[in-house]
């Protein structure tokens, strides 16, 4: 039911070494990870991790998959829940029984596809063999790229005329409905008649994260309207949510530490160019949640370039506001506010790679942009003025998630403002109890469908392990407390064995401000006391961006294997009451639907 491309994209964007370690200790050896096999017992490790071809093998037992087969085999999930969970941690959906396209949406999509990667070729061929390539080539080396950048980021070129592209496409039987729906022709009004969208310009493909052509921007050669020019949307690209770039960008470093954020293309190339080549660029349109979520999968760090102007301010104030709700510990944000008339492009063909990473380097922290906006309206030696800041900037440090970040900001409002940390949240607490849960709830039903064990009885070591790790996220990041509603919780308190987790989450629920040393204080006369502090000290082998995630598939595994666990008794005690009233073969009729289940007194 579940299409094959998302169960590829799904399994392309997950790194498969993040999902064994959360299970098996890795190290990594040479180009692999290796560690010992959890399908056999071993003393010596013959367990491999692939992470560019995203399987695992082992040598001993000869076990060998991905990341879906390892959680079905290693963690006995169904190949849905399997499924979902990895698609959750990478931001996708499953698509819902009805959502899942019809036959012929799906057919266009992959022709599409076809179309474009057509589309794409045949560019890049224009910019090594038309007659007038030597206008495009002129103008990429007057702007500073060579032949190399041209080749990484596939570049190419759209010569001057109607039906360039049209007369290529004629030649290979695409159906004439899907090339108009992918963007690359325009039809003239009132006929069936249509012209190439792309001409006279320099071509960039835009990719998504596996490096299929979504879409194209193109730059004029000559002079005229528009400058730039982007596809529309089509059935395979929407605009908010792509970034041009962050496919080469993540090719060329496999482990990136940050990215910057620019406004054009040519930015983009420039800083590739001039050996930055880990910036991406919104297509027109403000950074939406959606990139941001994106980014912070990939990196810890986010650098925004604006202009200096007013404009820029405005743009990039309304990106502050955007990443707020994604601010956990571990993930910083900063702003590189450029000089007047000055663009990424124009900046780092004049100051080199060094000048413009000595800009990155002393680039406006978060917090101080923060600030410096929110009091550029206010007299700050006012009591009035004071009382603003508060009344501004709480709602706004109210959305970063509890954290020690969170705690900073709140610091250092207070210390602005003149008022204790306590006065301050206790202000802001009616706003606090309004707010929504940023990540939003999960309605029980969904856990109910999202997991199916294979089998529900988890080996006791298995079960120590991930809740283990589930208490020590907590206490790293309390907030992953609001991933569920406290009545969902509840149910934890039936298993005994779950008693340092459920009592830690009730705590966290509770509490408004959050630190280890308070958690420690309020469980320090528990007889598990000393586990809660050992597993504050674990090192946590995912980076704390991908918690969420994490945390989320334990507690869902856990609820519902306590709930088909409170099924089964409901049905055994149901069975028991009503055994009085049959008749021996209907008895036996029960022992043989139910075998394998001890039934009392049948
Ligand atoms: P700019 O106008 O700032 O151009 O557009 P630039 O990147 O400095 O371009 P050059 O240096 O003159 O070549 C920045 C971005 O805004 C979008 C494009 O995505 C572009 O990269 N844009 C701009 C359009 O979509 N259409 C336009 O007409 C202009
Ligand atoms: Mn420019």
């Amino acid at each position: 039911m579940i299409p094959q491309d998302f169960i590829e994209e799904v399994l392309d964007r997950t790194d498969i070494v993040e999902i064994i370690e959360a299970s098996v200790v890795l190290k990594k050896m040479g180009k692999n990870y290796q560690g010992l096999c959890p399908f056999h017992k071993e003393k010596t490790p013959s367990f491999t991790v692939s992470q560019d071809k995203g399987f695992y093998h082992c040598f001993g037992c000869n076990a060998h998959g991905g990341a879906l087969k390892f959680l079905q085999e290693h963690l006995r999930m169904d190949f849905i829940p399997a499924l979902e969970m990895l698609a959750e941690r990478v931001g996708m959906k499953l698509p819902q029984q009805d959502e899942v396209l019809p036959r012929q949406e799906n057919r266009e999509r992959r022709v599409i596809y076809e179309i474009l990667e057509h589309a794409s070729k045949f560019y890049k061929e224009q910019l090594r063999t038309n007659s007038t390539r030597e206008r495009a080539v002129e103008y990429l080396k007057g702007r500073g790229l060579s032949g190399h950048i041209a080749r990484d980021f596939d570049l190419g070129y759209s010569v001057a005329k109607w039906d360039s592209l049209q007369t290529f496409m004629a030649s290979s039987n695409f159906e004439r409905v899907f090339l108009n729906n992918s963007g690359m022709l325009v039809q003239r009004d009132g006929s069936d008649h249509s012209y190439d969208r792309f001409r006279d310009r320099i071509m960039f493909p835009i990719k998504d994260l596996r490096g299929k052509v979504i879409a194209f921007g193109g730059r004029l050669i000559g002079d005229g309207k528009p400058k730039y020019l982007n596809s529309p949307e089509t059935p395979v690209f929407q605009k908010g949510r792509e970034l041009y770039g962050l496919y080469e960008a993540r090719r060329r470093t496999p482990h990136l530490e940050k990215i910057i954020v620019v406004e054009g293309y040519m930015d983009v190339l420039a800083l590739a160019q001039n050996g930055i080549p880990y910036a991406v660029a919104t297509l027109g349109t403000a950074t939406t949640d959606n990139h941001i979520e994106r980014l912070f999968r990939f990196v810890s760090r986010i650098v925004f370039c604006f202009d200096g102007d007013e404009a820029g301010r405005k743009a990039a104030w309304k990106a502050l506001d955007a990443v707020l709700p994604y601010l956990q510990d571990g993930r910083t944000v900063a702003f590189l506010f450029l000089p007047d008339e000055e663009d990424p492009d124009s900046l780092v063909r004049k100051e080199g790679k060094d000048g413009f990473e000595g800009r990155l380097s002393k680039c406006t922290s978060f917090t101080d942009f923060f600030y410096s906006h929110l009091e550029s309206s206010l007299d700050m030696s006012t009591p009035e003025g004071k009382a603003s800041l508060s009344k501004m900037a709480m709602p706004l440090v109210d959305q970063i998630p509890k954290g020690v970040f969170k705690q900073l900001m709140v610091n250092s409002l207070s210390s602005r403002v003149g008022l204790t940390s306590e006065t301050l949240i206790s202000a802001s607490a009616s706003y606090q109890k309004r707010k929504s849960r940023q990540s939003g709830p999960i309605p029980p039903s969904s856990i109910k469908n999202a997991v199916t064990l294979a089998k529900n009885d988890i080996p006791k070591s298995e079960l120590g392990g991930q809740v283990d790790r589930a208490v020590s996220m907590l206490l790293k990041q309390p907030e992953l407390a609001d991933l569920f509603e406290p009545e969902e919780y509840s149910l934890l308190k039936a298993d005994e064995r779950l008693s340092l987790l459920s009592d830690l989450l009730d705590f966290i629920m509770h509490e408004d401000i959050l630190s280890p040393e308070i958690i420690f204080k309020y469980f320090n006369d528990r007889p598990d006391f000393m586990r809660l502090q050992q597993l504050a000290k674990k090192e946590q082998l995912l980076d704390i961006s991908q918690f969420a995630d994490e945390f989320k598939g334990i507690v869902r595994l856990q609820l519902h294997r306590l709930e088909e666990e409170s099924k089964k008794t409901d049905i055994e005690n149901l069975l028991q009451r009503a055994i009085g009233t049959l008749s021996s073969e209907e008895k036996d009729l029960i022992r043989r639907y139910h075998n394998g289940h001890s039934l009392k007194n049948v």
